[in-house]
């Protein structure tokens, strides 16, 4: 599937355009020196979970990368229903990014405009329905969440996928769903596209996101957690430790809840409190 070449419609700088129209010029300062930040979101029967959290959000990664955003979350929810209902969608994955574009090109970009686009598309689950019974597995990436001084780690801003590109495909070669990302310390991180949690005799853990993205999936986990009145410490966490979990799951807008059978050569069961908290996420997200 060539994601240029698609029937639909994107919305892009105010105007809603046909996918195949939907360009970008050779000289985008954010092709050249990822100033782009984007968001993934999802819709279910009609309503876009977290839409306003989304839309903070995406704000907030342009305002970390100084990149100005000229819409506001209003506009922005605005734009996003705007779009779906374009599209006839109910049930959707969204994508809005945002970027400097060819107005300048240099490292200085101060007469960039910003640009804005969102596309939205039918993407029923980011792992298949196998994976999600026995588990996706992990292998541990030679790449870190690097120390938060070095890169703009709160921000969902382009360049820092770069080194989680690098981690998937090296996991995929050897025959891995996905990488486990250590940080710079050597501790738990999380993996390429989704926030981890691990669980031991009954307790939740989850390490802080001082270095990488704080998930608003993993937010709302935390809190199903209270509401169902399971332990919960959000802590450091070391690989030795994670090893000796007794279930591990990741969660992310695209990944959902989705139970992790493997990391490296450690197995692990698709366990009751990840069945439990995945259901009350899948229940959540349709209320
Ligand atoms: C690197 C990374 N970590 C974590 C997440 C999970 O974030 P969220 O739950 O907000 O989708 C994502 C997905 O956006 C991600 O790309």
């Amino acid at each position: 599937m060539d994601f240029s070449d698609r029937d639909g419609l994107i919305w892009f700088d105010g105007e809603i355009v046909e996918w195949r129209e939907a360009k970008v010029h050779v000289l985008t300062h954010g092709l050249h020196y990822a100033s782009s930040v984007f968001e993934g979101e999802r819709t279910y029967n009609g309503k876009i979970f977290k839409m306003q959290e989304h839309s903070e959000r995406f704000i907030h990664s342009a305002n970390l990368i100084d990149m100005p955003m000229p819409m506001s979350a209003e506009e922005l929810n605005k734009a996003k229903m705007e779009i779906l209902e374009a599209n006839k969608l109910t049930d959707a994955y969204l994508r809005p990014v945002a970027w400097r574009g060819s107005e300048e090109l240099g490292i200085s970009a101060q007469k960039t405009k910003t640009h804005i686009a969102i596309a939205c598309w039918e993407w029923p689950s980011y792992f298949t329905e196998e994976a999600r019974e026995k588990g996706i597995s992990l292998k541990t990436s030679k790449w870190r969440a690097p120390m938060p001084d070095t890169a703009v780690t709160a921000s969902k801003t382009a360049g820092l996928y770069a080194t989680h590109t690098m981690s998937k495909h090296a996991a995929e070669a050897e025959g891995y769903t996905d990488s486990l990302m250590l940080d710079y310390r050597g501790l738990v991180a999380e993996a390429t596209g989704a926030n981890i949690f691990m669980i031991k005799d009954g307790k939740i853990k989850t390490p802080d996101p001082d270095c990488f993205l704080n998930g608003l999936t993993r937010q709302t986990l935390i809190q199903l957690a209270n509401d169902n009145n399971i332990p919960l410490e959000v802590c450091q966490i070391t690989p030795e430790e994670l090893k000796e979990a007794d279930e591990v799951f990741l969660t992310g807008t695209a990944a959902e809840v989705t139970a992790v059978g493997k990391i490296d050569d450690t197995s692990y069961a698709v366990g009751p409190i990840t069945r439990q908290l995945r259901d009350a996420y899948e229940s959540l997200v349709r209320a």
